[in-house]
């Protein structure tokens, strides 16, 4: 299976996703790595793996329409089986998701429904919450919106700050994001408009 990954900073999931192909735990190869930023450094992680990194700097282009279909141009010379969202900050056209339907994954740190957009640890802190997390789940339209498909929970000490809980999300973070992709790659997960599908049952 082809994989495209989608970044614009560190990578670390990323390179969860490269170290789970390379051990053979996901049954693919990730072909392509795309930036929005020229920094950052899961482009390093990428070349070290030997994927091919590239950078589509938004700010060349005249708007969001014609960013994104210079996306789509480029992704697509890697005929994607999967293209997996990680940590890229940027807000795709309803015509982008709509290409890559029931093939889109994206990682968002917290236990959706619950805090959709940015600054979801600090957030999670301010409304007293002792659990917090992340979720995996299929894109659509609506932002941060898509069915989950798998979620994991952290504790939310007294006193942490967003750092503690942030870098704790991450560890887990890096647990679920290659386990989902596994299943797509063993043809195990489907999206179904709104649903997200695993060996053929709701999840
Ligand atoms: C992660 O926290 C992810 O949930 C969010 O962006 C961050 C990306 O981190 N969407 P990294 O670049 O994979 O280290």
């Amino acid at each position: 299976k082809s994989i495209v990954v989608l970044i614009s900073g560190s990578g670390s999931n990323l390179q969860a996703i490269l170290d789970a192909c390379s051990a053979g735990f996901i049954d693919g190869k990730v072909t392509a790595v795309l930036s929005n930023k020229a920094k950052a450094f899961g482009l390093e992680r990428a070349k070290k793996a030997g994927a091919k990194a590239i950078v589509l700097d938004h700010k060349a282009y005249v708007d969001r329409a014609a960013y994104d279909q210079d996306l789509i141009a480029t992704i697509d010379q890697y005929q994607p089986d999967l293209v997996v969202l990680a940590g890229f900050m940027r807000i795709l056209t309803p015509e982008f998701v709509q290409h890559y339907q029931g093939r889109l994954l994206n990682i968002h740190p917290s236990l959706l429904p619950k805090y959709q957009g940015l600054n979801t640890h600090q957030r999670a802190i301010d409304a007293g919450d002792s659990e917090h997390g992340c979720s995996v789940h299929f894109v659509t339209a609506e932002l941060d919106g898509g069915p989950v498909i798998l979620q994991a929970k952290v504790p939310v000490f007294p006193g942490d700050d967003a750092n503690a809980v942030a870098e704790r999300v991450h560890e887990q973070e890096h647990r679920i994001y290659p386990l989902v992709v596994r299943w797509f790659c063993q043809n195990r997960l489907q999206q179904q408009s709104d649903k997200a599908l695993l060996d053929g049952l709701l999840l």
